[in-house]
């Protein structure tokens, strides 16, 4: 499967198309609403978050709940667009008095000045509508018609937070049971450890007292993937390299490890390899997990675990140098209303992400069609690699 967005951040919509997905998966609106929802929580999330109450509008490809196979387009609303209707507007008559003046001081760490030097644009309004970080709720949506497709294959995937500011979660979860599960959705920064969420809230109450922001870290993890899906035969075919672009794909996330990857480095071969061993009730297997669950860009059966780190929202109340780009004069960057920090929404968009990269590998193997074909053609693979 593959997907397109479409939409600016205070645009009347934003929009998704989703193609190559499957036909016959039954899809729950409900569902896909939910997730929109856990994007849109997290302590440090600013006011634009308590005006959008996200749902989505399925405009195609699915008819009497069910997927048909041919593309799935949606939309989703965006709520505060009544409040931007004039500096929106698509048309270009306007009352000057109503129009916005263009925004010229560029931020630093965001996409102000090099996208409106690469687009020859009026003003930076332009650039800041369509990279925020709004769009992402297209590929949380489409990210949740994934994990439905995945659901019925057996995989599931889901992601925590290790780290806010300088608080780090010492105690890195090695399995999850539904008692976990629900300590990371009931904290309010997705972390499942009670001290260290504590100290996380504490720490961006701080960044919010002193107009700064934060930045962190967190973790992914699918089980259930079967080994051998992506391929060492060509780049562009490994599933780490294409879950790495996934995940970078996201705003503001500056690194990717997998599994244990960035201290990977410092660690001799045999201390970090994870031996195989075999039983006749598991099969092959491994006593660790050092590789997060892929060797040679295909999984190896075991869970796929993927680290993240986001920086600092580039967005703070207390404002940076930076250069008016006419007159090249000395200015503070633009205090619009910001997230202080969003690292715990970064964390379900990683699931999101996630699951698009996972199904399609799970198609190139298992094919694109029909979910029951995929799901007879994963058992019987299933089947094969047991009984080997
Ligand atoms: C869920 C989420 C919410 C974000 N919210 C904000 C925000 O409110 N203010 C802001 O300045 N940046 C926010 N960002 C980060 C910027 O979108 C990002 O830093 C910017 O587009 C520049 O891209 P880059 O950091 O990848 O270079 C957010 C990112 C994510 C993933």
């Amino acid at each position: 499967m593959r997907f397109l967005s479409a939409g600016e951040s205070h645009g009347k919509y934003l929009t998704g198309i989703i193609d190559q997905y499957p036909s016959g998966v039954y899809i729950d609106t409900g569902f896909l609403n939910m997730e929109l929802s856990r994007r849109q929580k997290g302590y440090g999330r600013g006011g634009r978050m308590s005006i959008e109450k996200d749902k989505v509008e399925v405009l195609s490809g699915i008819r009497n709940g069910k997927s048909t196979g041919s593309p799935i387009s949606f939309l989703i609303r965006n709520r505060d667009w009544e409040n931007w209707k004039e500096i929106m507007s698509v048309k270009k008559e306007i009352e000057s008095s109503r129009a916005e003046k263009p925004v010229l001081n560029p931020r630093p760490g965001h996409a102000d000045l090099p996208g409106i030097l690469k687009y020859r644009l009026d003003s930076i309004r332009d650039v800041i509508e369509r990279s925020s970080a709004r769009e992402t709720a297209v590929r949380v949506c489409t990210g949740g018609i994934a994990k439905i497709a995945l659901k019925t294959l057996g995989i599931s995937i889901y992601s925590y937070v290790t780290g806010i500011g300088s608080v780090v979660l010492k105690n890195i979860i090695n399995g999850v049971d539904s008692r976990i599960l629900d300590a990371i959705e009931s904290s309010p920064v997705r972390c499942p450890d009670n001290s260290a969420s504590e100290k996380m809230a504490g720490v961006i109450e701080k960044a919010i007292k002193e107009g700064d922001s934060l930045g962190g870290k967190f973790k992914i993890v699918v089980t259930g993937v079967p080994p051998g899906i992506g391929s060492y035969i060509q780049w562009d075919m490994r599933i780490d390299s294409r879950l790495a672009q996934a995940i970078m794909s996201i705003p503001a996330i500056k690194a990717v490890e997998i599994g244990d990857g960035a201290i990977s480095g410092s660690r001799t071969g045999t201390s970090f390899h994870d031996e195989i061993f075999y039983s006749r009730e598991k099969g092959f297997y491994r006593k660790t997990n050092r590789a997060g669950g892929i060797e040679g860009g295909m999984s190896n059966g075991e869970n796929i675990v993927i680290g993240a780190v986001m920086k600092p929202i580039p967005t703070t109340s207390t404002g940076m140098n930076t250069v008016d780009i006419k007159s090249k004069k000395s200015r503070t960057s633009l205090k619009e209303r910001s997230d202080v920090c969003a690292v715990p929404s970064a964390s379900v968009v990683g699931e999101a992400v996630t699951a698009v990269v996972i199904l399609s590998c799970i198609q190139e193997k298992f094919g694109w069609d029909n979910i029951e074909e995929i799901l007879e053609n994963l058992k019987c693979y299933r089947k094969y690699v047991e009984n080997i």
